[in-house]
């Protein structure tokens, strides 16, 4: 069927049109229910159906015969190491780690955290936690312990699986330390700590809570697929929300298998024996769904890159990746492109390798921008193809469909909305705009499968955020307009989230950890424009009375607390000292005027401000200090 025509049937039979994307999968017990509502009143998707999401994507192929095909290729030029796994090899890797958390008591709904470097060992327990039916909660590597132990008090882990390191370019990164200090923050302790001890940096291990992956699955009884309901949870996947606390997004079974192998082959063409990579990190939601569980799911080959896009060890990194597995689609961020950009201008480096088999380069995760859009198509001279989603749906809200034919596109423009997302645009009283109008991007209700149920432990936070500002729909935190032939432009968020080379982070959580400083009494975080990275943070921070330190000095120490407490991927690198802040005379402090004066735009001072001077003192300020974008 063409885009136009199944987008059409799941906007007006949706149930009809899910109950054949449905048929797509192997359940255990077919679904009668297709649609139907929880006791929360949320919609869900095949509530009756029984299934097992590691039983599709690992047990299933190898059933079909497909058992020699290679599932995932492990590529990591930060150690000089390449593996494979076929369906067979991942199925038996994976069902040995499951007999192993199974030894270690985790069953059906128990949670386990895992803390890892991009090695397939984070692929295998996330599968083995689908085995046994319990839930995963992967948390980025990159993030801080106190980070870390936010989530663990939050999910209750029974275990942990972690390794002795992650590696950065060049640079070792100890995960043990990490993991030490955030247990011992933690209220909610772990039973066991499961650790790949990596050769590159070896861990001491903690007595009586701590074993070694081999340990773990020494002498083991591999363990069967156990049979969950369609919305029993997969995974909780936590990510930035306006306040310090993240949200933990809940992704159910059925509705998640159901979306992901549907998007394979809509959105991105993708069938068995195709060989996919998605350049993200098992850390966010692009790999969650695009390195693990869609292209197994769809039979394709994932590629597992333990690596950058520049520095490892060259801005040739990417084609060398696609050339040596015979990519077919290749998924990364906008930033990643402007990095290679950056260090190879005219991408020569690209020229020496064979990218024949490369059909197809998808980006998401930000905002693609036009320079970047045609420097790639210009240079790769393959079609490039902008979606936007987000945690929340674990699934393109919208794209460019090319598995459904659809090919035109418009600069600047993520395309059209993807079959089952009811995509309108809402002015401030929820009315949807005419075409060309700007406003907040909502989808009506009901959301179609793979997106969240409600937020772990906290479903009113769920209805608050996203279910009850306008009633009927979900609300994206993104604004931005349709055009007159259906084609969405996203023009970024309304709330306090920036995007910092493709990762969500909240300005808000950033301002309560320099809020925390004994010499802070104010601040506002807001995020700049970045030529690599997209956006990144600026601290503006205001002294309490009597307080004497020197700026520089508390500028160090405020981007240290940064690092500690969310992580050095924050790119937190300036906290100006101001004399003043803009409020308004109820005392909200301007945040939108902040952000245009960093970044060197026109900015009308608002009727409602308290203090006018203090804009001019604060754009000489930053002046001054050189962090004024001069555009
Ligand atoms: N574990 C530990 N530390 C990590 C980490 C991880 N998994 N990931 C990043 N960091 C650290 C980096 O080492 C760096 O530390 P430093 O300040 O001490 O040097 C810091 O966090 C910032 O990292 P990063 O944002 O990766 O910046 P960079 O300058 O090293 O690299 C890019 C820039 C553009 C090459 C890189 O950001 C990139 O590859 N982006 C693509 C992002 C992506 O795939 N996003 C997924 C969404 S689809
Ligand atoms: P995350 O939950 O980390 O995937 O971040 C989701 C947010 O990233 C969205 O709400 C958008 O603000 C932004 N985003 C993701 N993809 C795109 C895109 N293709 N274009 C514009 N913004 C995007």
């Amino acid at each position: 069927m063409s885009y136009q025509e199944e987008y059409r049937e799941a906007l007006e039979h949706p149930q009809a049109f899910w109950k054949r994307q449905a048929q797509e999968i192997q359940w255990f017990k077919q679904p009668t229910k297709i649609l139907s509502k929880d006791e929360n009143g949320i919609d869900r998707w095949f509530a009756d159906g029984e299934l097992n999401t590691a039983f599709l994507a690992l047990d299933y192929h190898v059933l079909q015969g497909r058992g020699e095909q290679t599932a995932l290729i492990y590529d990591s030029p930060v150690t000089g190491n390449q593996r494979s796994y076929s369906y067979k090899e991942l199925t038996a890797e994976v069902a040995h780690f499951a007999g192993g958390l199974k030894r270690q008591g985790v069953g059906k709904g128990d949670r386990v955290i895992i803390y890892m470097p991009m090695i397939p060992e984070a692929a295998i327990a996330m599968l083995a936690c689908a085995r046994l039916g319990a839930i995963h909660s992967v948390v980025f590597g990159g993030f801080a312990p106190h980070e870390l132990a936010v989530r663990i008090d939050d999910a209750e882990p029974k275990v942990i699986v972690s390794a002795s390191c992650g590696i950065e370019v060049n640079k070792i990164i100890p995960y043990k330390p990490i993991l030490n200090d955030a247990i011992a923050m933690a209220t909610a302790k772990p039973d066991t700590c499961i650790i790949v001890q990596r050769e590159q940096c070896k861990c001491e291990l903690v007595a009586h809570m701590d074993i070694t992956w081999e340990e773990a699955v020494y002498n083991v009884t591999p363990a069967d697929c156990v049979a969950v309901k369609s919305t029993d949870s997969l995974y909780v996947l936590y990510t930035s929300g306006t306040t310090g606390k993240p949200k933990g997004v809940v992704r159910d079974n059925g509705g998640h298998a159901v979306a992901m192998k549907y998007s394979m082959a809509s959105v991105y063409d993708m069938g068995i024996g195709d060989v996919f990579w998605a350049a993200s990190d098992v850390g966010w939601v692009v790999g969650h769904s695009y390195i693990v569980y869609a292209p197994l799911l769809a039979g394709c080959t994932t590629v597992f890159y333990e690596g950058k896009p520049v520095r490892t060890p060259d801005a040739g990194a990417f084609w060398k990746v696609c050339e040596a597995h015979g990519v077919k689609g290749l998924f990364a961020a906008p930033t990643a492109f402007r990095a290679i950009r950056k260090e190879d201008p005219d991408c020569k480096l690209a020229e020496k390798y064979d990218l024949s088999k490369l059909k197809t380069i998808f980006m998401a995760g930000e905002r693609l921008d036009p320079p970047t859009y045609e420097w790639v198509v210009e240079h790769l001279k393959k079609p490039v193809v902008d979606h936007w989603w987000q945690t929340e749906t674990g699934w393109a809200i919208a794209g460019n469909h090319v598995g459904l034919g659809l090919t035109r596109v418009k600069a600047g423009s993520v395309t059209r909305p993807s079959p089952g997302y009811n995509v309108e645009i809402l002015d401030s009283k929820g009315k949807p705009v005419a075409a060309n109008e700007q406003g907040s991007i909502a989808i009506k209700l009901p959301l179609p499968p793979g997106c969240l149920p409600t937020i772990w432990g906290d479903h009113s936070r769920f209805e608050s955020g996203y279910l009850n500002t306008y009633k009927g729909y979900y609300i994206t935190g993104d604004g931005g307009y349709l055009d007159d032939e259906h084609y969405l432009f996203v023009q970024g968020r309304t709330d306090d989230i920036i995007n910092v080379a493709g990762h969500r982070l909240s300005t808000g959580e950033m301002e309560e950890v320099l809020a925390g400083h004994d010499a802070v009494a104010e601040c506002a975080v807001i995020g700049q424009n970045s030529d690599l990275k997209g956006e990144e943070p600026m601290g503006l921070v205001l002294l309490k009375d009597g307080i004497t330190i020197d700026d520089s000095e508390l500028e160090l120490q405020l981007i240290q607390r940064v690092r500690d407490q969310i992580g050095a991927v924050a790119s937190f690198h300036h906290a100006i000292v101001v004399q003043r802040l803009p409020k308004t005379r109820s005392g909200k402090i301007l945040r939108k005027v902040l952000r245009s004066i960093a970044n060197g735009e026109e900015y009308v001072a608002p009727s409602t401000i308290d203090d006018p001077a203090c804009l001019a003192e604060i754009e000489e300020m930053l002046t001054k200090k050189g962090v004024r974008r001069i555009i």
